[in-house]
C-alpha cells in the first residue's frame, strides 16, 4: 500500500512534494510562499484589513488562539534513527476510503469573501490533493455548487439551529446532493465575541460601514476580483443557507421578529445528537469536544469520530488548546472511533505530533484560506503541498515509513 515519496500523485499528476518545492509553476503571488506564516502575510496583504481578520483573529483575549500554537511549540519530536524510510507514504483510510494524507480541509464560514465562490475553490483543491473539504453552514456558496465540482471527497458541517426542521432540511439537501459525512458543530451555544470585527464594520449580513468601505477601497485588488464579481452577478455576497432576516436576528440584543426564524443554537442536546443519528446515514461526527466524559457518550451515541476542536482559538476565550487534552480524550475512546483534531496546525511537524498523541488525522482551517485569499484553488493547493512536504519530511527524521507508524515514541512532552 505504501507509495514512494517521489512518485507521481495520482490526484495531482505530480510528485507530492514538488509542488511545495517549485518544480511545477507557481502563480507568481505564490513564488515566495515557503510556509503557512508567508501564505498568511501575503494573504494580509491582500484583503482588506476587516476581511483578514475576520478569519485571521480570535475571540476576546485571543489567550486561545496564542496557546494553540504555543501548545504545539512545547511539544517537542524526537529523530529516530537508522530505520529505512526510503518507501514511505502518508496516505489512509478513514471512514473506509483514502485520504493522499491524514488531514483534511476544516468548515469554514464565509470563504466566499477571501477569493470569488471560495468555497467551490477550496473544494477542487481538496480533490486535487486527494483529502476531504468540508463546506460550512454558513457558507457563500451552495451544497448543490459545491456538489458540482468533480471528485474528492466531501463533507457538510451542521450548525443545529433552534427550529430544527430547517435544519434536517439541510442535512437532507447534503443527503441528497451526494455528500459523505456530515459534522455536527457543538461547541457555539452563543456568538462569541470578536470585537475587531465590530470595530471594523465586518458582519453577514455584509453591510459594510464607511470604515469598511475605505478599507476596500485600498485593496482594489480585492475589491475587483472578489467583490465587483458578486456584484456584478448576484449581488452582495450572502449566507446562501440561510433564510432570508434569519441572520441579522441572531446577533446578541436583537429583536425578535416573529415572521423570521429563530436560528440560535443554544438549546442543543444529546437528544438532538440521537435523531441526527437516526436521520443521517453516513459518517457522523461531532467537532469542538474537550472533555473525556464527553467523547465516551459520543461513541456510546454511535457517533463515527469526535473532533477536538477550540474553533482555531474563536469561541470559547481561554480554552484549552486541543493538542493539551487530545491524549486523554484518545485514551478514552481507546481506538473504538477515530480521533481528529485541530486548531493551531501551521506545520507538518504538528500533524505529527497529532497523531503520535492519539489523533487519526487533522483538519486545517486558517492554512488554506491563506493559500485560497492568495491565489483560489492554486493557492488553497499550495498550503495543502507546504503541509505535505512537511509532514514527509517530519515522518522521515522520525523514523516513520507509514502513518501507522507514527507513535508515542515520535514526541517528548516534558520530564514527568
Ligand atoms: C474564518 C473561519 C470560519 C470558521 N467557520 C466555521 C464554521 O462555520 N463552522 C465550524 O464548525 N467551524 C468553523 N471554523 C473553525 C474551523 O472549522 C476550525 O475548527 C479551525 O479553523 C481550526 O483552527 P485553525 O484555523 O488554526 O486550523 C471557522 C474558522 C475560521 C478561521
Amino acid at each position: 500500500m505504501s507509495t514512494p515519496v517521489a512518485s507521481v500523485d495520482a490526484n495531482t499528476g505530480a510528485s507530492p512534494a514538488s509542488q511545495a518545492a517549485g518544480t511545477r509553476p507557481l502563480p507568481r503571488a505564490l513564488e515566495r510562499c515557503q510556509n503557512i506564516t508567508d501564505l498568511r502575510e501575503a494573504a494580509r496583504r491582500r484583503l482588506p484589513r476587516g476581511v483578514f481578520e475576520f478569519f485571521d483573529r480570535g475571540s476576546e483575549d485571543e489567550a486561545s488562539l496564542r496557546n494553540n500554537r504555543e501548545a504545539f511549540a512545547r511539544i517537542k519530536l524526537r529523530n529516530k534513527v537508522l530505520v529505512d524510510v526510503s518507501r514511505r507514504s502518508m496516505a489512509m483510510p478513514l471512514f473506509g476510503k483514502p485520504m493522499s494524507m491524514p488531514l483534511a480541509i476544516a468548515p469554514t464560514g464565509v470563504a466566499g469573501v477571501c477569493w470569488y465562490e471560495g468555497e467551490a475553490e477550496l473544494a477542487r483543491a481538496a480533490a486535487k490533493a486527494g483529502v476531504p473539504f468540508t463546506l460550512a453552514t454558513p457558507s457563500v456558496t451552495s451544497i448543490e455548487t459545491i456538489a458540482a465540482v468533480e471528485g474528492g471527497r466531501k463533507w457538510f458541517q451542521l450548525y443545529m439551529w433552534r427550529e430544527r426542521e430547517l435544519s434536517y432540511a439541510l442535512v437532507q439537501r447534503a443527503f441528497d446532493a451526494g455528500f459523505e459525512a456530515l459534522i455536527l458543530t457543538v461547541d457555539t451555544p452563543a456568538p462569541p465575541i470578536r470585537e475587531y470585527n465590530r470595530r471594523n464594520g465586518f458582519s453577514m449580513p455584509f453591510q459594510p460601514n464607511a470604515r469598511a468601505l475605505i478599507d476596500m477601497a485600498l485593496h482594489p485588488r480585492w475589491l475587483m476580483t472578489v467583490m465587483a464579481r458578486y456584484l456584478a452577478k448576484e449581488g452582495m455576497p450572502k449566507l446562501v443557507h440561510y433564510p432570508t432576516g434569519a441572520v441579522s436576528r441572531m446577533a446578541p440584543g436583537a429583536a425578535p421578529k416573529s415572521a423570521v426564524p429563530n436560528l440560535r443554537g443554544d438549546n442543543l442536546t444529546w437528544d438532538d445528537l440521537k435523531r441526527l443519528r437516526d436521520i443521517w446515514r453516513g459518517p457522523l461526527m461531532i467537532k469542538g469536544v474537550h472533555l473525556p466524559e464527553d467523547a465516551a457518550r459520543a461513541v456510546e451515541e454511535g457517533v463515527d469520530a469526535v473532533i477536538v476542536s477550540n474553533h482555531g482559538g474563536r469561541n470559547l476565550d481561554s480554552a484549552v488548546a486541543p493538542i493539551e487534552v487530545l491524549p486523554e480524550i484518545a485514551a478514552e475512546v481507546g481506538g473504538r472511533i477515530p480521533v481528529l483534531l485541530d486548531s493551531g496546525v501551521r506545520r507538518g511537524g504538528d500533524v505529527v505530533k497529532a497523531l503520535a498523541l492519539g489523533a487519526s488525522a487533522v483538519l486545517s482551517g486558517r492554512p488554506t484560506l491563506y493559500g485560497l485569499s492568495v491565489a483560489g484553488e492554486a493557492g488553497a493547493l499550495h498550503a495543502l503541498s507546504l503541509l505535505r512536504r512537511e509532514i514527509d519530511a517530519t515522518m522521515a527524521f522520525t523514523g516513520c515509513a507509514s502513518v501507522s507508524d507514527i507513535g508515542p515514541r515520535a514526541v517528548w512532552t516534558g520530564p514527568r
